[in-house]
């Protein structure tokens, strides 16, 4: 019954700060290894047929949140094998880092606060963060969540590799 009960269990979490690829890896790795795929925005999204920057607009950050945490809630439930990409924010709220290390194998993507700086500016505009704060509240962020994702099973050094290298890499990690 045990054994049966891990077998179930097997959910890949990516967790990392904003524009680290958390997505686009996820999405590469679904394909790899032939599991289901499920992106916590874009589900959200999804269910209010609304942009995340919409959500935060109509509704409240505190809204958005409790979105996340129903997610995970559902994901918890969930029998099913997946990759998980999370939000940047996601592990940072309602102690949802310990969660996600409940409920599977996490694998926080690290990268310097310039080079993901680089990738938000690179996609300006669709995140809410990136408009509500400069450059250095969004390092002081960065700092202090980077701490909290520290927690995961498995910490990836993303710097200076292509999203084939990282891919390649955590595929190693999976066996499904
Ligand atoms: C957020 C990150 C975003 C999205 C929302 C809030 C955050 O996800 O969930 O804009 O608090 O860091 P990405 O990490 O995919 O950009």
């Amino acid at each position: 019954l045990i054994w049966h009960k891990i077998y179930l269990m097997k959910k890949i979490i990516l967790v990392g700060f904003m524009s680290s690829g958390k997505t686009s890896l996820a999405r590469i790795l679904s394909i790899k290894k032939n599991i289901i795929h499920m992106d916590t925005d874009l589900e959200i999204e999804k269910r209010f047929n609304l942009k995340i920057g919409e959500i935060f607009d109509k509704y409240g950050e505190s809204f958005f949140r409790k979105q996340e945490s129903i997610i995970l809630k559902e994901i918890e439930n969930s029998n099913l094998n997946m990759i998980i990409s999370t939000g940047g924010g996601t592990p940072i709220h309602s102690l949802n880092m310990q969660k996600l290390n409940k409920i599977g194998k996490t694998i926080y993507l690290e990268s310097s606060f310039e080079f993901l700086y680089k990738n938000l500016k690179r996609d300006k505009g669709s995140r809410p963060l990136d408009e509500m704060f400069n450059k250095k509240e969004l390092n002081k962020i960065y700092n202090e969540r980077i701490k909290i994702y520290s927690s995961a099973h498995l910490k990836i050094n993303c710097r200076k590799k292509s999203l084939s290298d990282i891919s390649e890499e955590i595929s190693n990690f999976i066996s499904f």
